[in-house]
């Protein structure tokens, strides 16, 4: 007996992977990882074999991921997969796209074309696209599809008394703030961002009245925190009633979410594309619809 398709989950994004599952209607079953002592992963594919098999599995903090999607999908095609897509919602290393000092990797090439050795088809969910716009040009020999969860903020932008004002806190955001306040009605704004290290980053606002207003911050990730924390700071400065911010991904690294609420920000809310009680919008039906 054999699956002809189904969802194979990993342990730490279990959760979501069965969330996929249901609305696909399909079995979901479980890759095993163990550590070996010296820091090796160690992966068991299920015995079913399985001919269309969809890897759910989320790439935040990403190293030790890509070693194991490597080898359950040279696993899994030993074994007999002839198609193995992978719903990657959060997709890493999408940042490093050019060479910004001599001799960087431009680890978004790289890394894209050693998942497209691995997999048939990428799913992923607001990728960050910079310099490359389209996902399908950072990872050519892949066959890719790109989701947004912007489709689904809707309702957390009408949980405010009056229309809210959008502010995205650098040019990279604008793809997604422009297309909310377009689906939405809103007025938006995009400030100008300046990152001179990790958590090193000032945010300089268009001019524009951000006086009474309730400002919702947009973003694609959230990783320190200090991008949304400083673009707070200054629509707080210019006299904004409320500030609340929605990202897709929410990997908060380390004291970020303390920083942006001493920053002012009341509410954080962000996908379920990284486990994290900042979670409202769950990605399963979008993606269900994609795999259809
Ligand atoms: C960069 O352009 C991204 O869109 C985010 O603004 C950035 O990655 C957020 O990083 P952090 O939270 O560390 O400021």
């Amino acid at each position: 007996m054999n699956d002809h398709c189904c969802v194979l989950s990993f342990p730490e994004y279990v959760d979501a992977a069965q969330r996929l599952a249901a609305a696909l209607r399909l079995p979901c079953r479980a890759i095993d990882l163990h550590r070996f002592p010296d820091g090796e992963s160690c992966v068991r594919v299920p015995s079913t074999p399985v001919e269309h098999a969809i890897l759910c599995r989320s790439l935040f903090s990403p190293n030790d991921k890509l070693i194991e999607l490597m080898l359950t999908s040279a696993t899994l095609r030993d074994r007999g997969t002839v198609r193995i897509t992978l719903v990657a919602p959060y997709l890493c290393y999408m940042r490093q796209d050019a060479e910004f000092y001599p001799g960087d990797a431009i680890s978004q090439k790289i890394i894209g074309a050693f998942l497209a050795q691995q997999v048939d088809t990428l799913i992923t969910v607001d990728p960050h696209l910079h310099r490359v716009h389209a996902l399908e040009h950072a990872i050519p020999a892949l066959r890719t599809v790109t989701l947004s969860a912007t489709t689904l903020f809707g309702p957390c932008l009408r949980e405010h008394a009056e229309p809210p004002l959008l502010l995205g806190p650098d040019r990279e955001s604008e793809q997604w703030v422009r297309t909310i306040a377009q689906a939405h009605d809103l007025d938006f704004a995009i400030a100008q961002k300046d990152r001179s290290g990790d958590t090193s980053v000032r945010v300089e606002l268009p001019s524009r009245s951000f006086k009474n207003r309730d400002v919702v911050l947009i973003d694609d990730v959230i990783s320190t925190g200090r991008t949304l924390a400083a673009a707070a700071q200054q629509a707080m400065r210019a006299g904004a009633r409320s500030v609340r911010a929605l990202a897709t991904h929410g990997v908060f690294v380390e004291d970020a979410e303390a920083f942006m609420r001493n920053a002012g920000i009341q509410d954080v809310w962000t996908s379920d594309s990284i486990p994290h009680h900042s979670n409202r919008f769950a990605l399963a039906e979008l993606i269900a619809a994609a795999i259809d």
